[in-house]
């Protein structure tokens, strides 16, 4: 049986390979997606999902969600100041535009509603965004918590972050939402850390692979990677190193490949969310007597060949 699950996420250039991946995949099930302000404007990542699905030829009821953080009107240091001059985050990625449409009902009522319903007991939450929606679904029904059978997150970083050097980018947009879901008491909780993606990064030889296979999905992905590929090198001396990170589609993979986490720690994990130099930071207490139980697995590394053999593995499929 194919495992069942929605994704909450703010595509999006991985996260739009993770939909391309995740549509493909046998063993999987996109039974929704929720979106949310993040890499661009809701209603950017909202369209880019739609994108991505009518590309990949799949239909999949698509939830607009939260516009703006839980708390701040803005990110830390607004969108506009972050990305300004930034060649890489664009409002549209680079898909006709989009046929289909988003669903009437937003993405919190839809994920409280689903939640609450029996018929959604193994429907896995996977998200790949900054966390409002799921802190906004828990608020509205803190019964949540206990009905979501598992939770898989790509963010937060044991060593150092990308956006600033303690904080991942998902947990810095809305640290008070990453603190507020990892606080929440949900039972099975998994997160995807930037040590394990960046321990498993996809090359340029991937993506000739993934455009040899020849489906849209295959080279949606492979276009969606090649650019992140050349983002990450522009300004690097020689030819070195011609791989990158390709953090969200890792969560999807790891539904159906555990074994591509190949190092991790289960910890009492919470989020700063005050400080001047540390806010977003995931603090993982590591310590033997740490007074807190364990409240969440945090994947350190992974396996760039069990990855590759996932999206392979799914592409060749469809
Ligand atoms: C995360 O931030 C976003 O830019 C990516 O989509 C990914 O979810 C990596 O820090
Ligand atoms: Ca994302």
């Amino acid at each position: 049986m194919a495992t069942r699950f929605i994704l909450d996420c703010d595509t999006g250039s991985d996260d739009a390979v993770a939909i391309f991946a995740a549509t493909a995949h046998p063993g999987l099930e996109l039974v929704a997606v929720t979106t949310v302000n993040g890499n661009a404007a809701v209603e950017h990542t909202t369209e880019n999902t739609l994108r991505v699905l009518d590309h990949a030829g799949a239909r999949v009821p698509v939830h607009a969600g939260a516009a703006r953080p839980l708390a701040r009107p803005d990110f830390p240091v607004p969108r506009a100041v972050l990305n300004a001059g930034s060649a890489f985050q664009r409002a549209h990625l680079d898909f006709p535009a989009a046929v289909s449409v988003p669903e009437r009902r937003s993405a919190v009522p839809f994920l409280v509603d689903a939640y609450m319903d029996d018929s959604y007991a193994d429907v896995t939450l996977v998200a790949t965004g900054p966390l409002t929606n799921v802190a906004l679904a828990l608020a509205t029904e803190p019964r949540l918590a206990a009905r979501i059978p598992r939770l898989v997150i790509m963010g937060g970083a044991h060593g150092n972050g990308n956006v600033t050097a303690a904080a991942e980018f998902n947990f810095w947009v809305d640290p008070e939402a990453a603190s507020a879901v990892l606080g929440a008491g949900i039972r099975d909780v998994v997160i995807m850390s930037l040590d394990a993606t960046h321990s498993a990064p996809l090359s340029r030889a991937d993506c000739d692979a993934f455009d040899g296979i020849g489906t849209p999905a295959a080279s949606g992905a492979a276009q969606l990677i090649r650019h992140r590929i050349e983002h990450d090198q522009a300004g690097v001396e020689g030819s070195g190193d011609v791989s990158s990170p390709v953090h969200d589609p890792m969560c999807v993979a790891f539904l159906v490949r555990p074994d591509v986490v190949t190092e991790s720690v289960r910890a009492f994990v919470s989020v700063e969310t005050t400080g001047s130099r540390t806010l977003g930071e995931l603090l993982v207490d590591t310590r033997p007597w740490c007074p807190e139980p364990p409240n969440a697995t945090v994947a350190l590394r992974a396996s760039a060949e069990v990855y590759r053999d996932f999206l392979r593995t799914a592409f060749l499929a469809n």
